[in-house]
């Protein structure tokens, strides 16, 4: 079977509608046809401060939320990244293969510095050299992100050639899984950008709660039009309610077009409202299921590890070799 490899960065806690549609919900998918390996990516977190208590709290609410929209662990490794060190180990491997102003032009790093208030760390600017080794340790076939994360597989993939060409044929060429029609979900109150938990406007969270979410759904920013149709490029943001609602409900765009003819924004807004309530409800008291046997939780998150440990640290001992490491015997 082919492999597959994602991550997840715990920061804000809760996940975005754009985090389940753009990826997520591929994560899930791809777990019926691929070998698959999952992460909770605490060590990218740390790319900004983190408060201790709260970066531990929210890896495990990232992981019981991946087990709640249906990351099956028998199925999938699902760890946490910090616990297979292969990963930091690799990491800097790449570092090592990486030009100076190749990382500098990775546009994610460039947004988050500047939008940084305080000091940017160097780990900011190495994110996307870490989340290369992250990929290319499982030797993936396939990487399911939102469209934000193309330039970084690039990247990826570049540092594989790059290692192969320069040390013989050690890391497979990642493609990335982007699904097109979800791949970039905008922010509800800014259409134009896409959903972000670092501009948090608005974010519909799968945790908050859902007459909240319903709220904000409501207030979401339209145009001075009334036909509801589907133009992304002249009515962003119906044309993002209608994805988000097709998404979600399964009915496509053209027959949500159809059904709501001569209806106006608010019944959209609204009947969006409920199917996503409808959607996140069970998906909340799974959550708390997960979290209310903690010692459970850790013990899968460990079992998780191990079995990416196995296939990381082939892949970490054959690239040590490859560069000339001397072997500890
Ligand atoms: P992160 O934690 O920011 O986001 C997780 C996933 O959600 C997708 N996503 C979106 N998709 C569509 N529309 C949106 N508005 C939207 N916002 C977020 C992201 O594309 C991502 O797939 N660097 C990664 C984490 C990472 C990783 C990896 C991913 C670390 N190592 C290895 C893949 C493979 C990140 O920050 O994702």
């Amino acid at each position: 079977r082919p492999r597959v490899l994602s991550g997840i960065q715990p920061t804000a806690g809760s996940f975005h509608l754009g985090n389940y549609l753009g990826a997520l919900r591929q994560w899930v998918a791809l777990q019926e046809t691929h070998d698959a390996f999952y992460c909770v990516v605490d060590l990218h977190a740390i790319t900004v401060a983190q408060d201790p208590k709260v970066l531990r709290q929210n890896t495990r609410v990232s992981a019981a939320q991946l087990l709640a929209l249906g990351i099956d662990p028998e199925r999938s490794a699902l760890f946490v990244q910090s616990h297979v060190p292969e990963h930091a180990q690799l990491g800097w491997v790449m570092q090592c293969l990486t030009g100076f102003g190749e990382a500098g032009r990775m546009t994610q790093f460039k947004d988050k510095s500047a939008r940084q208030e305080a000091g940017v760390g160097v780990g900011l600017f190495t994110y996307p050299i870490l989340q290369a080794a992250d990929i290319l340790l499982y030797q993936a076939h396939h990487v399911p992100v939102g469209e934000d994360q193309r330039q970084h597989l690039e990247l990826t993939r570049d540092l594989a050639q790059r290692f192969n060409t320069r040390y013989g044929k050690t890391f497979r060429l990642p493609e990335p899984y982007i699904v097109k029609d979800t791949a970039k979900i905008y922010d509800l109150q800014d259409p134009t950008s896409k959903m972000s938990k670092s501009v948090p406007a608005g974010v519909v969270e799968l945790l908050d709660d859902p007459k909240r979410s319903a709220k904000k759904i409501r207030s979401a920013v339209t145009d001075t039009g009334r036909e509801i149709v589907y133009d992304p490029e002249h009515k962003a943001g119906v044309s993002n309610l209608l994805v988000i609602h097709s998404a979600l409900s399964g009915e496509s765009v053209d027959s949500l077009v159809a059904r709501f003819e001569g209806k106006g924004y608010g019944d959209l807004k609204k009947e969006l409202g409920e199917v996503f309530t409808e959607f996140v409800t069970p998906v909340q008291a799974r959550v708390d299921a997960y979290l209310a046997d903690l010692p459970e939780l850790d013990k899968v998150l460990a079992r998780g590890a191990e079995r990416a440990r196995e296939v990381a640290s082939r892949t970490l001992a054959r690239t040590y070799e490859r560069i000339g490491f001397l072997a500890r015997t």
